[in-house]
Parts: structure tokens; C-alpha cells; sequence
């Protein structure tokens, strides 16, 4: 990837907007940070450019190198070198996480893996990541901790080497060494590759181990101001107060919907509930 551009993206989620002409834009080998308060939709940003079907884009355009990122299907996106960490991610009982881990990196490949250097790369994936070998033929993300589930995200992601990854809340509930794994990994891959990051985390912490190049602000669904690091250092000091001021926006408080009650089986539920 050299560039992803995002001109005036409005979305709704359940025929609300929540995003309301959001512009980013992300270049080769930049790591940017996007904070925000809760409820303002830096989630729903992210969901909108992996393509989930849920957030529907009513106006503005995502481009990939000049390609319409909005006119191709989840998996062409992914395909494409775009790759989602989920803050919650969800549970899928009956499929073995080997599985899907060979088949998420055969879906990107012509030929398929072969078994022996699919174990090599697992195996090497799992040592960074701290993660033990029988992680691997337990379903996917069943009964894992929250810590699990997240170093299990970027076990996916070193697997599958994308050109640009976004890493919604990798932090939440990590203890400081699984933290520092997950940081070396992601440093890793920046030293490695050309890859970028669209990383959001509410804490310091995070930043300070992986450095990001920009930081993106967004309130009330738009990014309502960029800056270098420095700005994590004062929403860290200050929280986001002084924008109201500044800026002469309003912040909206949340609305306490929680994201979990959106995870693919409790929609299931949820629509089976209003049938
Ligand atoms: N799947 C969903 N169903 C219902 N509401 C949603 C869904 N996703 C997001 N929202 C609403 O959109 C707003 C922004 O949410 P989100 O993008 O998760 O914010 P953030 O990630 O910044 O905390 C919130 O008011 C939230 O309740
Ligand atoms: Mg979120």
C-alpha cells in the first residue's frame, strides 16, 4: 500500500450517523494514532473501511492507491492488504483457530501453504506472542481471556504480514508483559516492512513503545484536529476538555452502548429476540 485516503466519510449505523465527514489520510510506513472519547465513533471508522456491512457509508469516498475501497467486498480488502485487530473479538465455537489461520493466509495466497511451513510460521508467530502451541486447536477465541483474544489478534496479523493494520483498543486488558510483546511485534513488522498502522488506544502506555509518526483526534464523528506525539502527551494531562475551548466544538457524552452487545452471536440473538 502507498496511500489510503478518506474524503468525507459520512456513515450510519442502525440509520443513525455516527460519522459525519471524517477525512484521514494514511501513507506508507506512517503509525497513527486515534484517540478520541468513547461512543464517538473510532470504531465505527474502522469497521467502515474493513467493510462491515452494518455501516453503511451514505456519502464520501476510502481510497486505496486510487482504487474505490468502498466498491470491494471484505475479503477483496482484505486481499488487498488491509487487516482489522477487533477490540472485542468474537467467539466462534466449532472452528479451530489453525484452521482459520491457514485458511485466512491461503485466502491470500495463489498456491495454498504447505502444512510443514504453515507450523514453522505458527510456531514462530506463537513464540513471539507468548502463546502456547495448544492455543492453536482450540476454537477460535473460545473461552480465551481478554488477553488471549488480543494476542491472538496479532498472532493473525503477523501471520498474514498486511500493508495496513488497524489495531482497535490492542491494549484492553493486557498485563505489562503481554503489553511489551505486543509492542515488539508491531515494532518488528515497522522495521521490517513498509506497513502502516491506524492504531486507537486511550492510553500512553501504548504509544510510548510503538512511536506513532501522527495523531488524529476524533470527537462527534470527525477528526476534528492532527498533530505530532505531543498531542497524546496533553489528552493524557488534560483529557480532551481544552478542545472544547480551543476548538469551539461541543463533545457529546456516550450514549453507553456497548460494542460487545453487537458481537455476532448476540446479534443472532437480538434478532432472533425481536422475531
Ligand atoms: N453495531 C452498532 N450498533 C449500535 N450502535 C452502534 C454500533 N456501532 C457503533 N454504534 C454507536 O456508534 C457510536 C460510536 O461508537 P464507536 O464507533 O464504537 O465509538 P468508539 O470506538 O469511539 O468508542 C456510539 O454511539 C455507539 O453506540
Ligand atoms: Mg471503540
Amino acid at each position: 500500500m502507498k496511500t489510503l485516503v478518506i474524503e468525507n466519510l459520512h456513515v450510519n449505523v442502525d440509520d443513525k450517523e455516527i460519522l459525519k465527514g471524517v477525512n484521514l489520510t494514511i501513507k506508507e510506513n506512517e503509525t497513527v494514532a486515534l484517540l478520541g472519547p468513547n461512543g464517538h465513533g473510532k470504531s465505527t471508522l474502522l469497521a467502515a473501511i474493513m467493510g462491515n456491512p452494518r455501516y453503511k457509508v451514505t456519502e464520501g469516498k476510502i481510497l486505496l492507491d486510487g482504487k474505490d475501497l468502498l466498491a470491494m467486498s471484505v475479503d477483496e480488502r482484505a486481499k488487498s492488504g488491509i487487516f482489522l485487530a477487533m477490540q472485542y473479538p468474537s467467539e466462534v465455537p466449532g472452528v479451530v483457530n489453525a484452521d482459520f489461520l491457514k485458511a485466512a493466509i491461503n485466502s491470500c495466497r495463489e498456491k495454498p501453504i504447505g502444512l510443514y511451513e504453515f507450523y514453522r510460521q505458527l510456531e514462530s508467530a506463537s513464540k513471539t506472542m507468548n502463546i502456547s502451541m495448544e492455543m492453536a486447536s482450540r476454537f477460535l477465541n473460545e473461552g480465551f481471556s481478554g488477553g488471549e483474544k488480543k494476542r491472538n489478534e496479532i498472532l493473525q496479523l503477523l501471520l498474514l504480514k498486511p500493508d495496513f493494520a488497524m489495531l482497535d483498543e490492542i491494549d484492553s486488558g493486557l498485563d505489562v508483559d503481554a503489553l511489551n510483546c505486543v509492542s515488539e511485534a508491531i515494532n518488528n513488522m515497522k522495521n521490517q516492512s513498509t506497513i502502516s498502522f491506524l492504531v486507537v488506544s486511550h492510553y500512553a502506555r501504548l504509544y510510548q513503545l510503538i512511536r506513532p509518526t501522527r495523531t488524529a483526534i476524533m470527537i462527534n464523528g470527525r477528526i476534528v484536529i492532527e498533530g505530532g506525539p505531543e498531542l497524546i502527551s496533553r489528552i493524557d494531562k488534560d483529557g480532551y476538555e481544552w478542545l472544547k475551548y480551543e476548538l469551539g466544538i461541543e463533545i457529546k457524552k456516550e450514549d453507553h452502548v456497548d460494542m460487545r452487545t453487537t458481537s455476532i452471536g448476540s446479534c443472532a440473538v437480538k434478532e432472533t429476540i425481536k422475531k
